[in-house]
Order: C-alpha cells, then structure tokens, then sequence
C-alpha cells in the first residue's frame, strides 16, 4: 500500500516523559492513564526495549508494570542494565518489583498465600512516596494481585509498606531513587493511588504537571505542521468522535489544506448529515464536501440480508466514494485516520508496541492503493478521554464530544435482514425518540452506548380500536469500559415504558417495543 508513516516525537513543553515498561499487566494501560492525568507524558513500551531505544526516549523516569509471570520461572522477563543505568527514578510494580528485587540482589519467593482483592498496608518508611500518606485507619486499602512476594530486600533497600501476606509490600533505595510496590496504584480501589502516581511523577522525577490539553494542542499543530507543510490533507469524517477531533485540530493547524468528504450513506442517525454540516461547515469553517450517496448505498444493498456481506457491501462503497473524492481533488497528499491509542496498544499487543495497523473497522473502510497518500494520524498517541478533553478545548460541542459510539456501517448493521428505506426511516425515529430521552432523563451519559434496533417480524397489536400488524423494534442499552464486555443496562422501568409508549404512539409502522437483556457475552453489542 503506498502509504508512508508520518510520526514525530511527542514531548511535554518540557520534554518531560516517563517511560512504562510492560511486563503483560491488564493494568498497563491504566498506569499509563494515571501518569498522564497526573499531567505528565507517558508511553508504553515492551519490557525488552533495546537499551538504544530506551536511551533514546530519555525518560524522566521508568515505571515497570506488573505481569503474569513469576520471577522465579526459567526465562521469567528481567529487568535490563539500562533501566538501572539510566540514572532517573524506577518504580516497579508488583512483578516489577519483584523482578528489581531480583535484579538487584534480593530474594523473591513464590507464596502459598495468593492475595488478591483488597489489602490493608501499613507505611513503614518517611519515604516521598508513601511517606504520611494517610489512609482510612492509619492503613492503606489497596489492591493486590500476586503469588510471589519479595522476602529479603536487595542491598541499600528499607521496607516502606506492610500488608498481612506480604511484609515487604513496599521497598525503596532512596539514594538511588528506586522503589517498589507489591500493590497496584494504578487501580481507583487502591485508597491514595493517584496520590502515588502523582508523588512519583512530580516529586520523585521532578515532572511538571504540564501534559494539559492546551499544551497538548499546541505541540500536536507544530507538529502537523512541520509534518505536513504546504500540502493537503483529506479526512473521511463521520460525525463520530475520533474523526470529529482530528478535523478540528487539523483545521487549527493547516486550515484550508484540510478537506474533509462526509458521506452521507442513508444509514446515519436522524439528521445526522445537516448536524455534521452545520457544525463543521458553517461554525467551525472547516471545508466539507458532503456527498449524497444514499440512493447508491440502497441500490447496493438491496435483497442482501448477510450481514458479512452487507458490511462488506457498505465498506467498498465508502471506499469507492472516497476515492472518487480524492481524485477530483487537486494535490492531495495525505490522507488523516482517526486511530488512537488504545488502538494502536490493541492492535500491537501491548507488549510489542510495534505494529502500525490501520484500524480495521474504520469508516473509511480501508485505502485504495492507486491512492499513494501519505498517512497523518495527529491523535495515535492519545487516549480517549484526552483525545474528548481536546475536542472540547479546540471548540467542538459537548455533545458531539461525549457521544456514543456508532458503528462505521451505520443502521445498515441495525436493521436486521435485507436494508430497505422505509425500515431505515422508522429506525431513525426510533432511535431518536430513545436517544433524546435518555438526554432529557439525565440518562445519556450513565450508559456507554445505547440504541435501536429494526427487527423485520411483524406482530400483532390493537391501537383505539383497530388491530395493527407491524414491526417490531429493539431498544438496546449498554454498560462497559472497554467494549469487550458489557452488561446491560438496568434502565428504569418506567422509563422504558415512557420511551416504548412514544415510539409505538408516534411511528406508524412499529406494534411492538422490546428491551435486550442479553450481556457481552455470550451475546455482541449490535444485533447484526
Ligand atoms: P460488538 O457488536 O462487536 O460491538 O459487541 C463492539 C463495539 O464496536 C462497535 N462496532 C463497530 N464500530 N465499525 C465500527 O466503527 C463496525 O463495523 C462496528 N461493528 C461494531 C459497536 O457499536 C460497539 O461499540
């Protein structure tokens, strides 16, 4: 594919950085989460890094995370020369203490006692990490997960933590700046976590809080800028988040190199097309070029009821219609994604932090290879929550920053069987009758994605005095972190007898109203 990678370095003002050393925890990504709300820039790395490369970050100071392993296991992952070496403060983590503790000359023993859940620790040190750190009782609460547990400190260690199960729970060398937690700060269960984090990022590394979203704006426009020059841009926006942001902050870097194709497919929420418009195009001044491309779309779909190749359908039209966009255009030479991240971390698996995947499910679908574009992707190195954070600062609506979800194939994936636009159009109203509720109950915001569902069955029912044979449409209301697993949403009762009566009430079409109460898994979040 004729893309070429652009990426820069990514700095604090100050250059200040830490470094996180994954050791496979599924709290990596949580430390890294931390170390940035403590205002500070932090990456994640596998915990074999070359010690060029480790060189090369210059890292402020090193957290190791923790890990499945056990240290005492042949080919257990080790901590390496130049993690020491570097001569900036370390913490390491639960295996990352155990495997400092091992490194440095101390003794790690696997225990009968496996403690995991909640510990009470008591601090045993005036140490600046947990030193007067006051917890509920004199004591901790904190989180732990671990077989093994250090027994005899390495050689210029004191114990500044005590749990039942683990008497060596803390461990630091303060001359050396070395410190070790058998907990897990990272997590919100531990009593003082952030406290921690942010004790270790500012006190002990000396960072500023300065990892802001108007910093972080300001370094993401230099460097778009320096990357991208005179030469111009093209977005495939959809209305969804991440898109949403990467053309705000493009168009506050390059203005009007920045062009922006909004395909309005016939599968988008209720007047989701003049909403992109009116807030990118007339208040935001950002060029878009909407495209109608319903009837298209329609044509393309009709009679298939397959899901997979109803999505297959929906994605090489997207492409077809993005191409024939960039054509018309004159010097075009990149091409902007929305990829973030989390994205980037998944993708990779966190302990590789390698791969550069184009995001699979992306709206754009996939790029065409006669294209040779180019690719920018400003947000590759936030999380979400910054990525929302920036959004609002560069001026986007709340309300388009804090949205749901929506799937790239759009209602196509909600109506289930063959697509046609009268189940479309009563879909929309649907699901807009559902969402508008649940903004106006204070509702919206309390669960991670919700929506409507179009079920081609038709049932009966009885309105006044007449009989109604219609369809039927599924509400769908969903509560997760990652969306990977969700539950459903245990919404009022008398809230969805209110939103059920409005649809069945005012869309002719629908008899019936029903609610999923199925969890992720053994059931998906969409339908299909
Ligand atoms: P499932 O249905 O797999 O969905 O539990 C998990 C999350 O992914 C979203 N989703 C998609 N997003 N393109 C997207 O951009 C897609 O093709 C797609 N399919 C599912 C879904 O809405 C949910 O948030």
């Amino acid at each position: 594919m004729g893309v070429e990678v652009f990426s820069h370095e990514v700095d604090s003002p100050d250059n200040a950085r830490l470094l996180i050393l994954d050791y496979g925890s599924q709290y990596t990504q949580l430390i890294a989460r931390r170390v940035r709300e403590a205002g500070v820039y932090s990456e994640i790395h596998p915990h074999d890094l070359s010690a060029e490369a480790i060189a090369r970050f210059g890292a402020s100071g090193i957290i190791l995370s923790g890990g499945p392993e056990s240290v005492a296991a042949e080919k257990a992952p080790g901590v390496s020369d130049a993690v020491i070496d570097a001569g900036v403060p370390v913490l390491g983590i639960c295996y990352g203490m155990q495997a400092l503790a091992a490194k440095l000359g101390g003794e790690v023993r696997g225990s009968d006692h496996r403690e995991f859940g909640y510990a009470e620790v008591s601090l045993t040190g005036g140490d600046k990490l947990l030193g007067d750190l006051v917890g509920s009782d004199d004591q901790l609460k904190v989180w732990m997960s671990h077989g093994d547990r250090v027994e005899l400190l390495p050689e210029g260690f004191e114990s500044i933590a005590a749990s039942r199960n683990a008497p060596l729970a803390g461990m630091a060398d303060v001359k050396r700046r070395i410190y070790g937690l058998q907990f897990h700060p990272e997590v919100t269960h531990t009593e003082k976590g952030q406290t921690i984090i942010e004790r270790f990022a500012h006190k002990i590394c000396g960072c500023p809080s300065d990892w802001t979203p108007s910093n972080i704006i300001a370094e993401h426009i230099e460097r778009v800028r320096g990357g991208v020059g005179t030469e111009r841009v093209l977005l495939g926006l959809s209305g969804g988040v991440d898109s949403s942001v990467v053309a705000a902050l493009l168009h506050a870097a390059i203005g009007d190199q920045l062009i922006c194709v909004f395909v309005d497919n016939g599968l988008l929420r209720l007047n989701e097309g003049d909403q992109v418009m009116e807030t990118f195009n007339e208040h935001l001044g950002v060029n878009v070029i909407r495209v109608d491309a319903e009837q298209r779309f329609l044509e393309a779909l009709e009679g298939e009821g397959d899901p997979e190749k109803k999505r297959k359908i929906i994605g090489r039209l997207f492409i077809e219609v993005f191409e024939e966009q960039a054509k018309a255009l004159d010097g075009v030479r990149w091409l902007a994604q929305g990829t973030i991240y989390p994205d980037v971390i998944e993708s990779a698996g966190a302990a590789t932090g390698k791969a550069h995947l184009i995001k699979s499910h992306h709206n754009v679908g996939g790029l065409p290879e006669q294209m040779n574009l180019k690719l920018i992707e400003p947000l590759r190195d936030l999380f979400k929550d910054e990525v929302r954070k920036i959004g609002v600062e560069l001026g986007l609506p709340p309300q388009l920053v804090g949205r749901h979800p929506f799937p790239g194939p759009g209602l196509g994936v909600r109506i289930l069987g063959s697509v046609k636009k009268e189940y479309a159009d009563v879909l929309r109203r649907a699901d807009d009758i559902f969402i508008s509720e649940l903004r106006e109950q204070g509702l919206y915001d309390k669960v991670s994605q919700a929506f409507a569902v179009f079920l081609p069955v038709k049932s009966v029912g009885v309105m006044g005095d007449g009989r109604r044979y219609d369809y039927v449409v599924a509400l769908r209301a969903v509560e997760t972190v990652d969306f990977m697993t969700a539950r459903w949403a245990h919404l009022p009762y008398d809230f969805l007898d209110h939103v059920s009566r409005r649809i069945i009430n005012e869309i002719q079409g629908i008899s019936r109203v029903t609610y999923d109460i199925s969890g992720k898994p053994p059931a998906t979040i969409e339908w299909e």
